[in-house]
């Protein structure tokens, strides 16, 4: 984990990505703003469904963007529009569960790593041979195994191919994709400390996904919480781990009880019912048909990520926030509030 105070490589501001036709859309992503700053890690969590792939293709250009703005920063730090083409003119690169979509099947290994040195190359020059032998080295792998092809290599070091790549690209950003689920568990351990010794030996920024909740604690800095298309929380990872304030946090981090034993999520927050239907996401907060706490204006509002709760006159605004502490609850202080006092009686 790194230092606070940097620049911010990547921001995102009110993205909405929709799937299917006008008659029945689906939201996959609706409202998202986030900001992640260099050389950090942003994690993000949240149920399966909640739109995290798809706030990762949209931002790697994969998936085409409804509305809202994704800006990458330049080599001066000023925040810039990129066009919308796949890895965004080779400024975001992509580690995927699956390492077989980012590999050419019919290439040595060595080109592929090779291939973001001469993006303009339809064949990769000899010459770049030495450079990828020697990072295909420093994620393991030796130079014996450069001349195989993807289907020679196990899935450990196919991922560890798609990590050297991601480093020879040196681009700004970084989206990885559950990039360790697919892995037998013996091998995630290893590839996760890979990926974070990368990042800060390149000073790589990370958007990392993930289900498994221990790697997120460990590797990111900041942290963020996705329900049905919209982020409900988000900020440094000890705080949104350590003292979850939205409810739907502090019911995925309560079940993973390695996690919730090292912060103070308090009692235990059991998430009832099935995650609604995305195409027809209730009303106001979405999250108030699972919600033990909803009350009538939950059905009629729908509460905005801020650093207070809605009474306060702190809301989202128009500056930088990446990296407070911010919740999309009405009534998170005194929901906090009355834990502390039960807790205490
Ligand atoms: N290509 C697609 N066409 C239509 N709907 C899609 C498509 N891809 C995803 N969806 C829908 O968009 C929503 C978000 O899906 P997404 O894959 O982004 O979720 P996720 O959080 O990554 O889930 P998981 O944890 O299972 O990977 C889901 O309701 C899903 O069914
Ligand atoms: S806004 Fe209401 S329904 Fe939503 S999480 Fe907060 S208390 Fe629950
Ligand atoms: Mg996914």
């Amino acid at each position: 984990m790194s230092s606070p105070a940097r620049t911010t490589v990547l921001s995102v501001e009110d993205l909405v990505v929709t799937y299917g036709g006008r008659r029945d859309p689906l939201r996959a992503v609706d409202g998202v703003s986030l900001g992640v700053r260099r050389g950090e890690t942003l994690g993000i969590i949240g149920e399966s469904g909640s739109g995290k792939s798809t706030l990762a293709a949209a931002i790697a250009g994969l998936t085409p963007v409804t509305s809202g703005r994704i800006r990458i920063a330049d080599a001066d730090g000023a925040p810039v529009d990129v066009p919308a083409t796949v890895g965004r003119s080779g400024r975001v690169q992509m580690i995927f569960q699956d390492p077989m979509l980012a590999l050419s099947p019919s290439l040595p290994v060595w080109r592929s790593v090779a291939e973001p040195l001469a993006p303009r190359s339809l064949r990769v020059p000899g010459r770049f041979r030495a450079r990828a032998v020697e990072l295909l080295g420093r994620v393991g792998l030796g130079p014996e195994l450069a001349e195989r092809r993807p289907a020679q290599l196990s899935g450990g070091q196919r991922q560890r191919v798609t990590i050297a790549r991601a480093v020879a690209a040196s681009a700004p950003v970084v989206m990885c994709d559950e990039p360790v689920a697919a892995l037998d568990i013996s091998l995630q351990a290893g590839v996760l400390r890979l990926l974070d010794e990368m990042r800060a030996e390149h000073d790589l920024t990370y958007l990392f996904i993930s289900h498994d909740m221990t790697s997120i604690a460990r590797l990111a800095d900041q942290v963020g919480v996705m329900y049905l298309g919209r982020l409900v929380e988000v900020g440094p990872v000890r705080a949104v781990l350590g003292e979850p304030r939205h409810p739907y946090t502090q019911a995925l981090i309560s079940a993973v009880p390695s996690v919730a034993r090292a912060g103070r999520a308090g009692e235990r927050t059991l998430l009832s019912g099935e995650i609604p239907d995305a195409r027809r996401p209730p009303s106001g907060c979405r999250f108030r048909t699972r919600c033990p706490f909803a009350q009538p204006l939950c059905a009629r509002e729908a509460p905005v990520l801020s650093a207070a709760g809605t009474d306060s006159t702190d809301s989202t605004d128009s500056t930088d926030s990446t990296g407070e502490h911010r919740t999309a609850c009405h009534f998170w202080p005194r929901i906090r509030d009355d834990r502390a006092a039960s807790t205490a009686a």
